[in-house]
């Protein structure tokens, strides 16, 4: 665990999930000052906004971060990776694409490389490309996921019993017990997406936030699975018209459109859940409050390590 967190240059383990174009600078630098990796997602941004928001978090903290990178939904994931190369940026998350052909000039740069990873098939292919850590992310996670709809403690088990390099678990993560579980399993650490939105220092829409609060166990769904797309998002007025508009026949790039990164913003950052989607997972039904991100991290912290002393002592008596 401890190489990671070394190599990241960040001292709790804790990371902060990609969040598209509604990824923004002052919660990614809430999680890099409050000692995680704060990531700033380049979703679909155009490459002077990518910019311009990496600049902007670097104005808000001194404290290393990443950049996330979707490279087959960018138009231009070499721009991004150039501008984290420029701008010195810490770690770069391939997500949604094969990172091979970037590994070794990222690292050449000094940048470390993770990978997110749906199956333990791309796990391997990440492990042999030369990333630095993988990142697994089961269905119960907000926003894309694999097709394959591994839940998390299946994958992270495979994952860690067949690859060699540190791995960090995505998707359901929302309290400092399921970090313990998950440091006890032999991950590097845990990324967090859905906990995230609901905190003060997350500026996204209040009824997204109250969204997340109000949700019980039905509250989130699956789209895009009929076009060979999962995305697990809040229930809500256009999500419903998206599900009824998959029993007709569509192709993908129909889909896309209609799930582009604008209905995204629209429902995330103006709480338009008529016109637009949240991105939301399974943990929602549990988060109840909205702290701020450096109470929410001391708070998992003192509750991991009770978890994992208390553990150990019950192993032992
Ligand atoms: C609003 C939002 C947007 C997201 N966008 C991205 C993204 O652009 N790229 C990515 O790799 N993951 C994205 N994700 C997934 C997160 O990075 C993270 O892995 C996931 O939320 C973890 O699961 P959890 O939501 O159960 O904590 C997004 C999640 C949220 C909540």
């Amino acid at each position: 665990m401890k190489d990671l967190l070394q190599k990241l240059g960040i001292s709790i383990p804790i990371l902060q999930g990609g969040m598209g174009n509604i990824s923004h600078a002052e919660l990614t630098a809430a999680v890099s000052n409050a000692g995680g990796l704060g990531t700033l997602g380049v979703g679909t941004l155009p490459i002077e906004e990518v910019r311009s928001r990496v600049k902007k978090t670097k104005s808000l903290t001194s404290c290393p971060f990443a950049l996330n990178i979707p490279l087959s939904v960018h138009p231009d994931p070499k721009g991004c990776l150039k501008i984290a190369v420029e701008e010195g940026v810490r770690a770069v998350v391939c997500s949604a694409g094969n990172p091979a052909p970037y590994v070794e000039k990222l690292h050449a740069n000094g940048i470390t490389v993770l990978a997110v990873v749906g199956s333990l098939y791309h796990a391997q292919k990440a492990e042999q490309a030369g990333v630095d850590a993988v990142i697994v992310e089961g269905v119960e996670a907000a926003g894309i996921n694999a097709t394959d709809e591994l839940t998390t403690l299946v994958l992270a088990q495979q994952v860690l019993e067949h690859v060699h390099i540190p791995v960090v678990v995505a998707g359901g993560i929302g309290t400092g017990r399921a970090l313990a579980a998950m440091l006890a399993l032999g991950a590097s650490g845990v990324q967090i997406g859905t906990r995230l939105i609901v905190t003060k220092d997350a500026k996204v829409s209040s009824s997204y936030k109250e969204a997340v609060c109000a949700a019980d166990q039905r509250s989130t769904t699956i789209i895009g699975r009929s076009v060979g797309q999962v995305r697990r998002v809040l229930q809500g007025e256009y999500v419903g018209k998206l599900l009824d508009r998959e029993k007709e026949n569509m192709t993908m790039e129909y889909w896309k459109a209609l799930t582009d990164e604008r209905y995204h913003i629209e429902g995330a950052m103006n709480g338009n859940t008529k016109e637009g989607f949240q991105n939301g997972g399974q943990i929602s039904a549990l988060i109840r409050d909205e702290p701020t991100v450096n109470e929410l991290f001391t708070q998992w912290m003192e509750e991991a390590e009770r978890c994992l002393s208390s553990a150990q002592k019950s192993f032992i008596e």
